[in-house]
Order: structure tokens, then sequence, then C-alpha cells
């Protein structure tokens, strides 16, 4: 167990990251040190400690798989802070710290009226963490919010702010995971949330669940109790079950591809993207017989086989290699290589 009367302000060595990974696994980092503002990142950025040893960024840790301790300096993202920059009638930019969590900011922005990110309800992780994947559910990713992401430059310790474009955003990607991969620490992440509110519920189950409760003239709130009540009935709560969501992407392949596989599965659901189509994940895990298998401590869930699971004491490596034999068997089945959504360490 983590004593939180320790100051992990000051650098901790040898301490276990459990409480710190939805997962639940019990890695070490060999030091840990967490940050409250962009004066003491910096401080840290110039330090001795830091010039001597890797480091790890830590947010939320809700996507990343542990598969070994973390031999490293471990600096954790704490900066908090909610603060309404700009607003007007319709719009208002609001500058969140990376260390926020995601849903506490949903429920802030719910409380105070402003919209945009109320289908994003329950998302666990950190703000910091949101634009790095472009987190996305329920047909809304943050990408359709982002106004702006203050950084700094690992490299010289400068703080940069990037666009929504600067971003490059696409499915589960940005540029923070690709080009600028390590280069750069999110601070700040501004959101431009509305007050003339555009619901959308155009995802199936959002209706489904609103006509369930009898509410006709729906609200964000109400729109995002749905999505709670959905996410609820099919997601496990980390604090019961580790996992870190979607372990897998969805996998996107070309018509051809799909119109040959679909010719032996008919009932397979897609979503067309332009000249490729979309193909849930956890549909290919189940049919492949793969939902709610269980091998001692871990396993896949048993009401979503996109989602790898911890039931306590499990290993990281054992989730990996559990991982790795899904994305065999699907390939040997089905031709489609599964890729994964969640970080390995
Ligand atoms: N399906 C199955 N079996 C399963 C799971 C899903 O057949 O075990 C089928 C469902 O019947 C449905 C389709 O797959 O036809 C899609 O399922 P669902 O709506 O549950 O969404 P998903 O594609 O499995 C994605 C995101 C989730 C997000 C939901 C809702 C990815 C990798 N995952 O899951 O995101 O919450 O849509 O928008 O894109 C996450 O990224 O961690 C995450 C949870």
């Amino acid at each position: 167990m983590i004593n939180f009367a320790i100051d992990l302000k000051k650098i901790q060595e040898n301490i276990s990251l459990k409480a710190f990974n939805t997962f639940g696994l019990d890695a070490y980092a060999q030091y840990l040190q967490t940050f409250t503002s962009v004066e003491e990142i910096k401080e840290i950025l110039a330090s001795e400690h830091y010039a001597n040893h890797e480091h790890f960024i830590l947010g939320g840790g809700s996507n990343i798989l542990f598969t070994k301790d973390v031999k490293a300096f471990v600096l954790k993202n704490e900066i908090k802070g909610i603060e309404i920059i700009e607003e007007n009638e319709e719009y208002a930019l609001v500058k969140f710290g990376a260390g926020e969590m995601w849903h506490d900011c949903v429920l802030w922005a719910i409380e105070n009226n402003l919209g945009g990110i109320e289908n994003l309800s329950l998302i666990p992780g950190t703000m910091g963490a949101a634009p790095m994947q472009n987190i996305g559910a329920y047909g809304v990713e943050i990408k359709s919010v982002l106004h702006q992401v203050c950084a700094i430059e690992k490299s010289s310790g400068e703080v940069k702010l990037f666009n929504n474009e600067d971003c490059a955003f696409g499915y589960r990607e940005s540029v923070f995971k690709r080009a600028l991969k390590n280069k750069y620490i999110i601070t700040h992440v501004t959101l431009k949330l509305t007050k003339m509110h555009a619901l959308k519920m155009d995802y199936g189950a959002i209706q489904d669940e609103l006509n369930a409760q009898g509410v006709s003239s729906p609200t964000i709130k109400d729109v995002s109790n749905a999505v709670i009540a959905i996410r609820e009935s099919k997601l496990p709560n980390p604090k019961e079950i580790g996992n870190a969501g979607s372990f897998f992407k969805n996998p996107v392949i070309s018509k051809k591809s799909f119109e040959k596989i679909q010719s032996e599965n008919q009932d397979m659901p897609h979503y067309e993207q332009g000249d490729q189509v979309k193909i849930p994940a956890g549909w290919l895990i189940e049919q492949a017989g793969w939902k709610g298998f269980v091998d001692g401590e871990i396993g896949v869930h048993k009401n979503q086989a996109l989602l790898l699971v911890n039931y306590g004491n499990g290993i990281g490596q054992d989730i990996y290699n559990l991982s790795e034999r899904i994305i065999n068997d699907v390939q040997s089945r089905y031709g489609i290589g599964l890729e994964r959504e969640v970080n390995i360490y």
C-alpha cells in the first residue's frame, strides 16, 4: 500500500505504482516525484537528478500497461486548476490544469452549463492525457472542442502553445503520440465549450437510454447521465476490476477486405469511413471466443471483449502475453492485425 503521508513533492525512492495505474499493477518506480505547477516542472527539468536519470511522465495512469518495474525517474503531473479565460453569449474558453481528472472536468462543465464534453463522461484519466490520444466516446472526440494545448518542451524548458490543427488529431492519435512523442509535457488544456448546446445523440445507445429513462427534452446533464449509465453497464470500474479501457483500437480496413470477411459474416457490425471500413475489435475478439476468458488473475472482460482485465494480483507481462495471443488469433481467423491502444512500458 502507498503511504500517502509521505511527501510526493520530494523525490521518493522505490515506490509502488499500484495506486497510480488503473490496471492496478504492482510495478515499482525507482524514483517518483510529483509536480503541481509549471514552475515546479521547470525546476525538475533543470535538476541534476533529472539530467542523470531516464524519466517517465505519468498522468492518471489509465492508458498504460506496466510489464516491468519502471527503472527511471517517474514524474507525476498534478497541475490543477479550472479557469474561464474568455467568454461571450455563445461559448466559454476554459483552461484546465493537466493534472485534473477528466471526469471531474466534465462534471464541472455540466454544473456550469457548458456543453461539448457530456458524451465523454466517466472516461478515466487526466485532462493532460486526453489530447495525447484524442479520447473519444459516443460520437464525440476531444478534437471537436479542443482550443489549445499548453506544453513544456523538455529539451529547452520552454512553454509552447499548440492550436487544434497543430495537434494533428486522428482516431486515438495526435502529434504527441507520433512526431513529438516524449518531447513535451502537457501542462494545460483549453477547451471551447458551448452555451448554446448542440447535443449529439446519434450514437444509438444514448437515445435508447434516454427513452428508457423517460427523458424527452434532454439537457447536457441528461446526456451525461445516459452515457454514465451505458458505461457503467458495460465497462468495469477500475477501482473494482483493474483495466485501461479499450485495450485495442478498432481496426480500419479496406472495402475489399471488408467485403471478403462480410461474405462469411453477414452480421458483422461495421462503420463506413470514406473508402475504408471500421470494424469493432470487440466483435472480432468475441467471435474468436475470447470474451470472458479467465486465466488466473487476468482475463478478457465478460461484457466487453475489448477490455483486458486484472482481477487483483495480475502481472503486466501476462496481460501483454494474452494480448499477443488475441492478436495472433484474430490475425489467423480474419486476416486483420489488431493494434494496441494502451501504451506498453
Ligand atoms: N461488440 C461485440 N462484442 C463485444 C464488444 C463490442 O460484439 O464484446 C460490438 C457491439 O455489439 C457493437 C460494436 O461492437 O456493435 C461497438 O461496441 P461499443 O459501442 O461498445 O464500442 P466499441 O467500439 O467497443 C468504442 C471505443 C470506446 C468507447 C465506445 C463508445 C475504441 C477502441 N473504443 O468501443 O472507447 O467508449 O466506442 O463510443 O474506439 C476507450 O478508448 O478506452 C474506450 C472505452
